[in-house]
């Protein structure tokens, strides 16, 4: 939309001399666009007003901190690729995640008025509604890097060797500023519900909700869970936000479509609500498998465009394969 270039192009240009009536004009701009809820274009006039955030898109070198026991690494760098052009949040998270950015890109406005900017977040939710890829699109706009941390080999199955990793994910997360996902931290609490180290490892999960609570470092901090009945609710008040993910409504639904059709030649119709209702109880997930499942047939068929018959098709094996899966 020209509207959109020009204003990002104006900003762009303005924002070079920081003239105080421009930037005040241009502040309105940007305040008028996020009411009108075209949040990715007030995003990127904000970027453009303000420079690139202080987090410049280095890459830190880092040392992978390892289990001492079996040599393990703790946690895993990636180098974000999808931003929020790739992920359908509700209105609610959306204006989260705009506010966490935009308190991130002024953190020095912040902190000269004593203020800290949103650094916890704790992520609940079903799988596949974009819990994980959410923190990706977070480090990707923020321009930095992700870190996984991997429960798996944080759990030593000495637990006291378990600290000593907790430790060492902290302290590799002070020397650099990155975001950092706890993925899924407290699976392994519940996995082993039955056993006698199941005291121990609620030890495990309090201790890290606690060095999160302490941390002062630059990173920002998520935590995800597909299980947050089960956290104690004293526990919640740790996190800055809490945001939850759902399976799409209707129009999330719609949209999700768009953006996995993105490039595809495609005949169907998404005006149509009962042509989207059949996609209703599938996570963001699943209807991705859909997509991609429908598109190589349409590929291998050799045909142009792909079909109401085509995806309907891709969407009823998809119900047989969870029907399967659930019956496990
Ligand atoms: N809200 C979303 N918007 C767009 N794509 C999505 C969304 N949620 C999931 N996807 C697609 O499904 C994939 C898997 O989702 P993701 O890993 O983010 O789920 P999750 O909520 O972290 O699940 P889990 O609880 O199993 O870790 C994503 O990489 C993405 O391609
Ligand atoms: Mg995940």
């Amino acid at each position: 939309m020209s509207n959109g270039r020009l204003l990002r192009q104006l900003i762009k240009h303005g924002a070079q001399y920081g003239d105080k009536e421009f930037m005040k004009a241009a502040e309105e701009i940007i305040r008028e666009e996020r009411q009108k809820k075209h949040h990715l274009l007030a995003n990127d006039l904000e970027r453009l007003l303000y420079g690139k955030l202080q987090y410049s898109p280095k890459q830190q070198s880092h040392e992978i901190p390892t289990d001492r026991e079996r040599g393990l690494p703790l946690l895993e760098v990636r180098e974000p690729s999808r931003d929020l052009q790739d992920v359908i949040l509700s209105d609610e998270n959306l204006s989260v995640i705009d506010e966490v950015l935009l308190e991130q890109s002024r953190i020095e406005v912040l902190s000269s008025y004593g203020l800290r900017p949103i650094s916890r977040l704790l992520f609940c939710g079903p799988p596949g509604c974009g819990k994980t890829l959410t923190a990706e699109v977070l480090a990707s706009e923020l321009s930095l890097e992700l870190v996984i941390v991997r429960f798996d080999a944080v759990v030593s199955s000495f637990l006291g060797e378990t600290a000593a990793n907790l430790r060492k994910v902290f302290d590799f997360l002070e020397r650099g500023t990155f975001v950092a996902l706890f993925d899924e931290f407290d699976a392994i609490g519940k996995e082993r519900e039955d056993s006698a180290e199941h005291g121990e490892l609620k030890r495990v999960v309090n201790s890290v909700l606690q060095m999160i609570d302490g941390y002062r470092g630059k990173s920002l901090i998520l935590a995800s869970t597909n299980h947050e009945k089960l956290l104690d609710r004293a526990l919640w008040r740790r996190f800055d936000e809490v945001l939850v993910f759902e399976r799409p409504n209707l129009e999330q639904i719609r949209k999700l479509l768009e953006t996995k059709l993105r490039g595809v030649r495609y005949e169907l119709p998404l005006d149509d609500r009962s042509f989207i209702n059949q996609f209703k109880g599938f996570s963001h997930a699943d209807i991705e498998r859909i997509i991609i499942k429908s598109v190589k047939t349409m590929v291998l068929k050799g045909r142009e465009f792909l079909t109401i018959e085509i995806v309907e098709e891709a969407r009823r094996r998809e119900e047989m394969r969870l029907n399967l899966i659930s019956k496990l």
